[in-house]
């Protein structure tokens, strides 16, 4: 197993490009099932969650190869399975959105269901719910959801929150239902349009995404196209902490800025610049941090995915921020990484008061997700010595050579064989 050692203190400075959206790419791969023309995908990343979804389709079939770095040909000629085992679908949650296209193409889907998770306990009743809606059987046996329906039907689906995985899993069966199919309370991520054109381009007829209320007029058969995967706002939001918090001056050739207004807003509040200009977004800090209150909430409120490395940023700023986590109930678990590096947090239920600015000094830690281990290097890059992250096995899977781009930028970060 690999680690990450990071020697803190270095600004971050010059240019980045980020990758393709690790959250978009995952659903749109599913949805070559819905063809049996192929799908070719640019701007895919390289991360393990890819590879998982590579594997997945291949199991159920699916032609699935590299054409180059970034590009991918997924081609559903035929469908010779349909099942999404227990060992893949617990790798990774989102292959759960396979039971979607792959119910919609073949009549039928074995889709495993995925079970406790790190950061909360992510039940899918909600993608149920909506499969049902739409006129499938399902049947939960032995670990496993078992979906059979001969046609999809169109239906009216409200949903009890704007779940991003049940959406897109919905939307994906709904292409090709009989009818129409009204999606209410329906996410409005980006990766959830970015999902959407796909399907539209692919012969799908979908209006309203990235609103609360999708519809969804079925059509006999889907075909193949072509698609470029967005930027990744993650990753843009994730470097932005990154040069906010060494004082560093960033730009990002490609910063979908039109998705962070968030958290463009709370990184200002915390009186870092951020600025588009020609070339792209700036973010600088000359000055001290200044505390802010923020609370994750579904797109376009501030991304729980981002709330790991706003915590440790805000570690440096000067009084105390109140971080609220609404979406899952569990993710915290990186404060009391972050309170051995020195951080004071105080936790109270799905609040955490982070009393800055605090020392940081650099110390063994070790990450229980993928976002909390970019909340440690984030930290790491701010605290006095050495910083040696575990377990990066979280990282690869959403971040693509992060230790590449952050070493570009002038970070002292290198990869090692834990003994
Ligand atoms: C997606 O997960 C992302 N994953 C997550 O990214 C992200 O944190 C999350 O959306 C929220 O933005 C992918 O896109 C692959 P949800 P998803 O369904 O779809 C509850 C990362 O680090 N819920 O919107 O699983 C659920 O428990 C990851 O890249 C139900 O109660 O998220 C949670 O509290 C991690 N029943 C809330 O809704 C359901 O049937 C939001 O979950 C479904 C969800």
């Amino acid at each position: 197993m690999e680690k990450m050692i990071i020697h803190g203190g270095a600004p971050l400075r010059g240019t980045v490009t980020l990758s393709g959206s690790k959250n978009a790419a995952l659903p749109i791969m599913m949805a070559s099932l819905l063809t049996s023309e192929p799908l070719v995908l640019s701007n895919v990343p390289r991360l393990r969650d890819v590879k998982t979804a590579m594997d997945l389709l291949t199991q159920l079939g699916v032609a699935a190869r590299w054409i180059d770095d970034h590009r991918v040909e997924l081609h559903a000629a035929k469908v010779t399975s349909h099942e999404a085992s227990y060992e893949l679908v617990k790798t990774m949650r989102a292959s759960f959105v396979v039971l979607g296209p792959l119910l919609a193409r073949t009549g039928r889907a074995r889709v495993s269901t995925p079970g406790g998770c790190a950061i909360g306990a992510r039940p899918v009743n909600l993608h149920i719910a909506g499969i049902r809606a739409l006129g499938s059987k399902i049947q939960f046996r032995h670990g496993y959801v078992e979906a059979h329906a001969e046609k999809l039907t169109g239906g009216r689906i409200w949903l009890d929150s704007p779940s991003v995985g049940a959406t897109e899993n919905i939307l994906m069966a709904a292409v090709t239902a009989r009818g129409r199919t009204v999606i209410e309370n329906a996410a409005r991520e980006p990766e959830v349009q970015d999902l959407a054109r796909v399907l539209v381009k692919m012969g799908a007829k979908i209006s309203g995404a990235g609103t609360h209320v999708i519809e969804i007029e079925g059509v006999e058969r889907l075909h193949g196209a072509e698609h470029e995967v967005i930027p990744d706002r993650i990753e843009a939001g994730s470097m932005m902490a990154a040069a906010a918090i060494t004082g560093g001056d960033v730009t990002i050739t490609n910063a979908p800025i039109e998705h962070l207004e968030a958290v463009a807003t709370k990184l200002r509040e915390a009186g870092v610049t951020v600025e588009a200009n020609g070339k792209g977004v700036r973010i600088a800090r000359n000055n001290g941090l200044k505390p802010v209150e923020l609370r994750t909430l579904p797109y376009p409120g501030f991304p729980t995915d981002l709330q790991a490395q706003m915590m440790a940023m805000l570690t440096q700023a000067d009084g105390s921020s109140v971080i609220t986590e609404t979406i899952f109930e569990n993710r915290f678990m990186h404060a009391q990484e972050l309170a051995r590096m020195g951080a004071d947090i105080l936790m109270k239920g799905p609040t955490a008061v982070v009393r800055g600015p605090s020392k940081l000094s650099g110390a063994p830690v070790m990450a229980t997700d993928l976002r909390a281990s970019m909340g440690l290097i984030i930290a790491g890059l701010a605290a006095e010595h050495t910083t040696e992250l575990s377990r990066i096995y979280h990282l690869d899977r959403g971040y693509e050579a992060l230790d590449a781009k952050l070493s570009s930028l002038g970070a002292r970060i290198e990869r090692a064989q834990e003994q």
